[in-house]
C-alpha cells in the first residue's frame, strides 16, 4: 500500500474526488507516531548545511525589484511551435517514470560552474565514483527534453522567480544557476548575512531569481544557540505565514514552494496566537497534535494565500523529498554509499515521508478544486517524491566535507549527508521538468 507504485500514484493524480479517501489510513498511522520521539530531525543537522553559527537576518527581508510588465511583442511564446499543443497530452504524468542512462552526462561540471556550494561539490570533495551523474529522468509516457538554458531564459525575460522553502530549495537553485551559466552567469545582487536569503540577476534577460529561506513557510520562532543546538522548542504559528516571502508575492511571476522535514522537529503549535498543542513537547498539559496536524494547517495556509494573491504567479508546489540514511539516522551513523539508482519496487517510501506526502497531495487537490476550472491561476504539483526516492546514489554522504578520508583523526566520526544532492547530480533533472511545465503552461 505504501509503496509508491505507478498505479497508486496515477490514481492519486487524476482524481480530485479521492482527496480524503485515505484520511483514515493516515490518521491510523499518525496516531501511532504521535508520541514518538523517533521523528525528530535535529536542528544541528539541518543547521549544518548552513554556515554554522550564522543567524538568519530576518530584520532585512530582501526586496524584489518589480520589473515593468513585458510588452506583448516580447512574448517568446509566440515563436514556440516546437511544443505543439497536440503533443501536450494531459495523460502524461511527467513524474511517473524511470532513471535511464545518459551517456552525455550533465551539462556542467565542477569547473564550468563556479557557484556550487562546498557541501554539494562532491567531486571536488573527493567522491571517487561518478556513475551517479550519468542518468536522466525519463517519464514513461512522454519525452522529457533536456533543459535548454536559452529557452528558459527567453521565457523568463523581464520576469522574477522565487524559490521558497528550506535547504533543498537552495540545492535546487544552485543546480538551476549552474545550468543557466552555460548561457549567462548569475550576478549576485543581494544576500543576507548568512547567505540564506539571496537574489541573483541575469542582466541580459532582466530576469531575477530569489531564494527565500522559510523552512516552515509560516511565522516561526526558533531557539538555537550559535552551534545550531536547540535551546527551546520551536514555536510555529500555523495560521500566520512568514512575511519574509508573503510581502514579496505580488512582485513574483513564478514561484516554487515546498515544506519538508523541518516539520518533524519538536515544536509548540499556535493558532490565533493561542497555544493549541505540540509535537514531542513532553508536557502532559499540552495536547500532542503531531507533526501532521501542523503540516496540514501550514500547507493549507500557504496554498490559500497563494490562491488569493492578486498577482496569480505561476506556482509549483513541490512535494516532500525523502532522505536515504541507511543503518542509522543522520546522527546515529546512518550512511548512503550506494552508487546506482533503485529501480521502482526496490525501495519503499518511509512511513513518515508517506504521511507528509499524503498531506501535500490532499491539500494540493483541495486547493486545485478551489481554483476550479476557471484557470485564472496556475498552481501545479511538482511531485519530486518518487524520482527522488529512487536516487540513493545522488547524495554527498561523507563527501559533504573536503576529502573526508584525508582527515587527521581517522577515528573521528564523519557525518553523512543523505538528504541534499551532489552537484552535478539528480536534482539537475528537476530543471528539465520545471522547464517542461513552464512550456506546457504557455500552450
Ligand atoms: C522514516 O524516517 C525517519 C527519519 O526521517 C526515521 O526516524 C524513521 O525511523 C523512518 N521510518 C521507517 C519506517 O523507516
Ligand atoms: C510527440 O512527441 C514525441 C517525442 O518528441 C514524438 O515521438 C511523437 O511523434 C509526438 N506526437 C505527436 C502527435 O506529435
Ligand atoms: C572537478 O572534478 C574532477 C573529477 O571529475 C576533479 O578531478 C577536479 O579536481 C575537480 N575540479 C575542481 C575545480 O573542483
Ligand atoms: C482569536 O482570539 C481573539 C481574542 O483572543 C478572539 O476574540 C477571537 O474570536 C479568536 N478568533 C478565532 C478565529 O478563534
Ligand atoms: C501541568 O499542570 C499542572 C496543574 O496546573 C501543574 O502542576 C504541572 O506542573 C504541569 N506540568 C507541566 C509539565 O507543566
Ligand atoms: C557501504 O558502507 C558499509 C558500511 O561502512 C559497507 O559495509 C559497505 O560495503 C559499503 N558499500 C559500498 C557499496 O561501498
Amino acid at each position: 500500500m505504501k509503496q509508491l507504485s505507478g498505479n497508486i500514484q496515477m490514481k492519486t493524480f487524476s482524481s480530485v474526488l479521492v482527496k480524503f479517501a485515505v484520511c483514515f489510513l493516515v490518521l491510523g498511522l499518525a496516531y501511532r507516531l504521535f508520541s514518538s520521539s523517533l521523528f525528530q530531525f535535529s536542528p544541528v543537522f539541518v543547521g549544518n548545511d548552513e554556515k554554522p553559527g550564522l543567524r538568519v537576518d530576518k530584520t532585512m527581508p530582501p526586496q524584489v525589484v518589480a520589473e515593468p510588465p513585458p510588452e506583448i511583442t516580447d512574448d517568446p511564446f509566440l515563436n514556440l511551435d516546437d511544443h505543439a499543443p497536440e503533443n501536450v497530452t494531459e495523460k502524461c504524468n511527467l513524474f511517473l517514470g524511470d532513471w535511464v542512462p545518459e551517456p552525455n552526462g550533465p551539462m556542467y561540471t565542477n569547473t564550468t560552474c563556479q557557484t556550487i556550494e562546498a557541501p554539494q561539490n562532491c567531486m571536488k570533495n573527493g567522491r571517487p565514483d561518478s556513475d551517479y551523474i550519468y542518468w536522466r529522468w525519463k517519464p514513461r509516457d512522454c519525452n522529457l527534453p533536456k533543459f535548454d538554458p536559452n529557452k528558459f531564459l527567453n521565457i523568463m525575460r523581464k520576469k522574477s522567480m522565487a524559490f521558497i522553502g528550506d535547504s533543498i530549495m537552495r540545492n535546487h537553485v544552485q543546480s538551476l544557476l549552474c545550468m543557466l551559466s552555460k548561457v549567462e552567469k548569475a550576478v549576485d545582487i543581494y544576500h543576507d548575512e548568512a547567505y540564506r536569503n539571496r537574489r541573483w540577476s541575469f542582466p541580459s534577460y532582466k530576469f531575477t531569481v530569489s531564494l527565500f529561506w522559510s523552512p516552515f513557510l509560516t511565522k516561526a520562532h526558533t531557539f538555537e544557540d550559535d552551534n545550531g543546538v536547540s535551546t527551546g522548542l520551536i514555536q510555529l504559528h500555523l495560521d500566520e505565514l512568514d512575511t519574509l516571502w508573503t510581502k514579496q508575492i505580488e512582485n513574483l511571476d513564478y514561484v516554487i514552494v515546498a515544506g519538508g522535514k523541518w516539520f518533524l522537529k519538536s515544536a509548540l503549535y499556535y493558532e490565533n496566537n493561542t497555544l493549541v498543542g505540540c509535537h514531542n513537547c513532553h508536557n502532559a498539559n499540552i495536547t500532542q497534535l503531531g507533526f501532521q496536524y501542523a503540516y496540514r494547517k501550514a500547507i493549507n495556509s500557504v496554498l490559500k494565500f497563494i490562491i488569493c494573491s492578486k498577482k496569480k504567479a505561476f506556482t509549483l508546489f513541490r512535494t516532500l523529498v525523502p532522505d536515504h540514511f541507511e543503518n542509522g539516522e543522520w546522527n546515529t551513523g546512518g550512511y548512503c554509499n550506494r552508487t546506482r539508482p533503485f529501480k521502482e519496487g526496490e525501495i519503499e517510501i518511509n512511513d513518515t515521508d508517506e504521511i507528509m506526502r499524503r498531506v501535500e497531495l490532499e491539500e494540493f487537490q483541495s486547493a486545485a478544486a478551489e481554483i476550479g476550472s476557471a484557470n485564472s491561476m496556475n498552481l501545479e504539483l511538482f511531485d519530486a517524491t518518487l524520482l527522488s526516492l529512487l536516487r540513493p546514489d545522488g547524495h554527498p554522504g561523507v563527501y559533504r566535507q573536503f576529502h573526508p578520508n584525508a582527515r587527521i583523526d581517522k577515528h573521528a566520526k564523519i557525518q553523512n549527508d543523505c538528504l541534499h544532492w551532489c552537484l552535478p547530480g539528480p536534482i539537475d533533472s528537476w530543471n528539465d521538468l520545471m522547464l517542461e511545465m513552464l512550456l506546457k503552461d504557455k500552450n
